[in-house]
C-alpha cells in the first residue's frame, strides 16, 4: 500500500483551518460570524496594483519570467530599501518568490542540510519549523517568555544553540505577538549567527505594519549570513497574488536562482507586473493610511479584551495580532476558542497553532475587520465568558 513519506505523515494541522471551516459552516447556515482568526486585513488590493495587472493583462506577453524574478521589480524593490530605510541594495541580492513562503523555503534549502539545526522560536511561525523538517532539519524552538514580552533576545537563543545549528530564524514584527525586535537586538542576532557560521533568517513580512516602533530592517546588517524574507501580502495588501521576496548574501545569489528554477520556475507574472504599482508614492500613501487604521484598532481591541480580562503580556508594536492570555475562569484556550466560535460566532486561533510553551492558555486576535465589529466581538466573547 502507498502511504505518506515519514516527512509528509509528521506534518500536523492547524487548528485554526478547523475552525475557519466550521465558522464557514456557520455562516452558510444564516449565523453571524465576526472573523480574527486569518491573518489576512479586509482591505482589497490597491487600486494601482489592479490597474498595473489589467494593463498587463492586455499587453504583456506574459510568459515565465527569469527565476529570480523581473529585472524591472528586482531594481523596483531594491530601490524602495533605499528610499525608505537608506539602505543601499543591489538588486542581484533581490530574489522574486511566490509569497513569503517561498522566500522562506529558499532561504532553508540554501543552508539546511539533512541533521542540520534549526533555531526558532516559541511562539512563532509554525511552517518554518515544518519546512525545516522536510529539508531533513531538525528544528528546535527556543521558549519565550511571556514576562519578558516574548523578546527575542540572543543571549536567549545563544544558550539554545546546539553543535549543528546552521540557521537562526526570527520575525520582526512577529506572528503571533506582533513584538517588534529593536534594531540593536537585530545586530546583536547577526553577530551570534557569523560567529557561528550560521545564517540569520529575518522574516520581515510585516514589514510597514508598525505602531510607534521604529521600522527598521536586518538588510541594513550587511552582506553576509543574513537573509531577508519579505512579502506583497501583508503591507501591500496582495495575499491572493502570492508573491514575496528574499534578499541574500551575494554570495548566494546563484545558488537561490538554481534553487528557484528548479523548485518553481519563476513566481506569477501577473503578479510580478502588478507588484510594480506598490512602490509608487500614491500607493505608499495609502497603504500607510491603512496602517494608522490599523493602529487604532489594535488600541481599541487591547483596552476591550483586557476590560473583560484577558492579559496580554506584550504591547504589541506591529502586525496585525493581539496574543492574549485567557482569563482565570477559563480552562483551556483551544475549548475556549471552540466556544467562542459555536456560541459567540467569533472565530480566533488557539495558541496551539504557534508553539507548546504555555500555548494552551493563549489565543490570537487578528484585528483584521473594523472597529465596530471588533467591539461587537468582544462583546459577544463578554457574555460568553461571563464578565462585561
Ligand atoms: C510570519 C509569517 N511569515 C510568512 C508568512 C507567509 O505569508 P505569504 O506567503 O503570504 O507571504 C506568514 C503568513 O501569515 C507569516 O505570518
Amino acid at each position: 500500500m502507498l502511504t505518506p513519506s515519514p516527512r509528509a505523515a509528521a506534518v500536523e494541522p492547524f487548528h485554526v483551518m478547523r475552525i475557519l471551516e466550521r465558522a464557514r459552516a456557520l455562516q452558510a447556515a444564516g449565523r453571524d460570524i465576526i472573523h480574527m482568526e486569518v491573518g489576512e486585513p479586509d482591505f482589497p488590493t490597491p487600486e494601482p496594483m489592479r490597474e498595473a495587472a489589467r494593463s498587463a493583462l492586455e499587453s504583456a506577453p506574459l510568459g515565465y519570467t527569469p527565476a529570480a524574478g523581473l529585472p524591472e521589480l528586482r531594481r523596483a524593490i531594491a530601490g524602495y530599501y533605499g528610499r525608505r530605510y537608506g539602505v543601499e541594495l543591489d538588486p542581484l541580492r533581490v530574489i522574486v518568490t511566490p509569497g513569503g513562503s517561498g522566500a522562506l523555503q529558499l532561504a532553508l534549502a540554501a543552508v539546511v542540510g539533512v541533521g542540520d539545526g534549526v533555531l526558532t522560536s516559541d511562539p512563532g511561525y509554525p511552517c518554518n519549523d515544518l519546512i525545516a523538517s522536510l529539508l531533513g532539519g531538525i528544528p528546535r524552538r527556543a521558549a519565550l517568555s511571556a514576562d519578558d514580552g516574548f523578546a527575542i533576545r540572543a543571549a536567549h537563543m545563544a544558550a539554545h544553540w546546539q553543535p549543528r545549528t546552521r540557521a537562526l530564524m526570527v520575525a520582526t514584527p512577529s506572528n503571533p505577538t506582533g513584538a517588534v525586535i529593536a534594531r540593536d537586538e537585530l545586530a546583536a542576532l547577526h553577530a551570534l549567527a557569523r560567529e557561528r557560521d550560521a545564517a540569520l533568517i529575518v522574516d520581515e513580512i510585516y514589514q510597514g505594519l508598525t505602531y510607534g516602533e521604529e521600522d527598521c530592517t536586518a538588510v541594513a546588517l550587511g552582506d553576509d549570513n543574513v537573509f531577508v524574507v519579505n512579502s506583497f501580502s501583508k503591507y501591500f495588501g496582495m495575499t491572493g497574488w502570492r508573491l514575496g521576496w528574499l534578499v541574500a548574501p551575494t554570495a548566494f545569489a546563484d545558488v537561490l536562482s538554481r534553487l528557484a528554477q528548479n523548485l518553481y520556475l519563476a513566481a506569477p507574472t501577473l503578479s510580478q507586473c502588478a507588484a510594480l504599482a506598490a512602490f509608487a508614492p500614491r500607493t505608499l500613501a495609502l497603504l500607510d493610511e491603512r496602517r494608522d487604521l490599523l493602529r487604532e484598532r489594535r488600541d481599541v481591541l487591547l483596552a476591550a479584551l483586557r476590560a473583560i480580562g484577558f492579559e496580554v503580556p506584550v504591547h504589541p508594536g506591529g502586525a496585525f495580532y493581539i496574543y492574549a492570555r485567557i482569563p482565570r475562569s477559563q480552562d483551556d484556550a483551544a475549548s475556549l476558542a471552540q466556544c467562542l466560535l459555536e456560541e459567540a460566532g467569533v472565530a480566533v486561533t488557539p495558541g496551539i497553532d504557534f508553539g507548546r510553551h504555555d500555548a494552551e492558555r493563549m489565543l490570537r486576535f487578528a484585528y483584521t475587520t473594523d472597529k465596530a465589529r471588533l467591539l461587537q466581538a468582544v462583546e459577544r466573547i463578554g457574555a460568553a465568558i461571563g464578565v462585561g
